[in-house]
C-alpha cells in the first residue's frame, strides 16, 4: 500500500487517499458560480444567473418527439459504440451540406457530449510531456483536459486588439519541439470571436509545415455565429488529415441535458477513439442518439429561430456593456457571450471595505451585490476579463446590466 493511501493518512487528511490526478485537478469554474448562485436564490434572492454557458430555450418539439417515438419503438439496449449508422450517415450528411466535407462514417464517433469528444481525442493523441498549444482565452475544460492526459497545457494569449484571436504568427512562435496539439474554438467559449477564412487558412499553413501536430477544432458553436460564414480548418485540404473537428447539439439545438457530441478525424483516430469509449463509457444514449438524428433530418431551420435572439441580446448587451465606464468589451461575432476586460476596477474597495483584487473577486462581489452570477476570467485564462452570458430574456439582460452598472459604481 502506498504512503497516500494508508489508514494514517486517511485519519490525518480525509481526502489524501484520492488521486493526484483529482487532487490537481480544478473544479469547473462554471459550475462553481452556477452553484452559489443557486445556494443565494435558494435563500429567496432574486439572482440573475449569467454565468452558465446554456441556451435557455427548450429542445425544439420535433426533437423531444423523436425521444418518444424512439422509447415505443424499442431503442432501450446498447447502441454501437461510436454510435448508430444512420446517425453517424446523418452527421456524414452535415458535415457535406454546412462545411463541404466529405466524411465516411467510419470517421465519425458520436459520444457524451463535446466534451467527451474532446477527452477522447486528447487521451487518444497526447503521451506524457507532450504539448498542447491551447488558443486563448480557452474553454474553462481545455487545460484541465490536457493535463489529466498528464500533456502539458500551453495557452497562448490573443491580443485585445485582434479581439482576443490567435494569429498565425503567434501560434508558429509557440510551437516546440514538444508540440503535439493545437486546441481552439471557433465561435469561441469565452469571447464570441470568430476566425475568418483568411485567418484560419494562415493558420492551416502553419499546420501544414508541421505534419505531427493534429489540431482540435472545437465547432461546438458553429450555428449560432453573426458574421453569415462558418470555416471549418478540416477544410483546407493540406491539413485535413491533422483536424479533428468535434460538434454536438447541446447549442445549436438546445440540447444541453441529452449529452450528445461528435467528431469527425481520419480513420485511425477515430479508431482510437471508438477503443477508448468502449472501455470507458460505451455508445451514448440510444434515445438522445434517436433524437439527434431527428435534429439533424430537420437542418438548421430551429437553430437560425434561436440565433435571431441571440444576436438581438448581443446587440442589447453590447450597448448596456459599453455604458458601463471601466468596462472594455470586444463585439463577439458569435456564441452566447460577452468577455469585458474589466481590470480598470481591479484594486478599487467595495463598501463594506474589500479590495478587489482581481476578476474573481469582482464576479463575488456582482453576485453579493447586484445579485448577478458571472464567471472570473482566470479560469478561462484571461484573469483581466470577466464572462457574462447572454442566453437570458431580454428583460433579464437588461436588470441585470443595470444592477451591475449600479454596483460597479460603488467601488471607490
Ligand atoms: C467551447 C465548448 N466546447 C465544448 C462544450 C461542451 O459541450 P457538450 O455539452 O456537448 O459536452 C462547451 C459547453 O459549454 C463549450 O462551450
Amino acid at each position: 500500500m502506498s504512503p497516500s493511501s494508508s489508514p494514517a493518512s486517511v485519519t490525518a487528511d480525509p481526502t489524501a487517499y484520492l488521486s493526484d490526478r483529482i487532487l490537481n485537478m480544478q473544479e469547473s469554474a462554471t459550475i462553481a458560480m452556477a452553484k452559489k448562485s443557486r445556494e443565494l436564490a435558494a435563500k429567496g434572492i432574486d439572482v440573475i444567473n449569467l454565468s452558465f454557458g446554456e441556451p435557455d430555450f427548450q429542445t425544439p418539439q420535433y426533437i423531444k418527439d423523436a425521444a418518444k417515438q424512439a422509447l415505443d419503438e424499442g431503442y432501450t439496449f446498447y447502441t454501437p459504440v461510436p454510435g448508430y449508422l444512420d446517425l453517424r450517415q446523418a452527421i456524414c450528411d452535415k458535415f457535406q451540406r454546412d462545411n463541404n466535407l466529405t466524411y465516411k462514417p467510419t470517421e465519425i464517433v458520436v459520444s457524451t457530449g463535446a466534451k467527451q469528444s474532446l477527452t477522447n481525442a486528447v487521451l487518444a493523441l497526447i503521451n506524457p510531456g507532450d504539448e498542447v498549444i491551447i488558443f486563448s482565452p480557452y474553454w474553462v475544460s481545455y487545460a484541465a483536459i490536457v493535463e489529466l492526459a498528464e500533456g502539458v497545457a500551453v495557452p497562448i494569449m490573443g491580443s485585445l486588439e485582434n479581439d482576443y484571436k490567435v494569429t498565425a504568427a503567434e501560434f508558429a512562435a509557440a510551437i516546440t519541439p514538444r508540440t503535439k496539439m493545437v486546441m481552439y474554438s471557433s465561435p469561441c467559449n469565452p469571447t464570441g470571436a470568430v476566425f475568418s477564412r483568411e485567418e484560419l487558412g494562415a493558420i492551416a499553413d502553419v499546420l501544414a509545415q508541421h505534419p505531427g501536430i493534429f489540431a482540435l477544432a472545437d465547432e461546438i458553436y458553429e450555428y449560432i455565429n453573426f458574421t453569415g460564414e462558418h470555416v471549418s480548418l478540416a477544410q483546407f485540404d493540406k491539413v485535413k488529415d491533422q483536424v479533428i473537428t468535434v460538434n454536438g447539439f447541446s447549442k445549436g439545438y438546445a440540447m444541453t441535458g441529452w449529452r450528445l457530441g461528435y467528431m469527425a478525424a481520419r480513420q485511425e483516430i477515430a479508431a482510437a477513439c471508438d477503443k477508448l469509449q468502449g472501455q470507458v463509457t460505451s455508445g451514448t444514449c440510444s434515445i438522445a442518439q434517436r433524437a439527434g438524428l431527428a435534429a439533424l433530418q430537420g437542418g438548421r431551420a430551429s437553430a437560425d429561430e434561436m440565433v435571431t435572439a441571440y444576436h438581438r441580446r448581443r446587440d442589447l448587451v453590447l450597448s448596456l456593456a459599453k455604458d458601463i465606464p471601466g468596462m472594455v468589451t470586444p463585439t463577439p461575432e458569435g456564441a452566447f457571450y460577452v468577455f469585458p476586460n474589466v481590470s480598470a476596477f481591479f484594486g478599487r474597495t467595495t463598501p463594506e471595505g474589500t479590495v478587489i483584487n482581481d476578476s474573481g473577486d469582482l464576479a463575488l462581489y456582482l453576485l453579493n451585490d447586484a445579485h448577478v452570477s458571472s464567471v472570473g476570467g482566470d479560469s478561462f485564462g484571461a484573469p483581466d476579463c470577466m464572462r457574462f452570458s447572454t442566453a437570458a430574456a431580454d428583460e433579464k439582460l437588461a436588470e441585470a446590466f443595470k444592477r451591475i452598472k449600479a454596483s460597479l459604481a460603488k467601488l471607490k
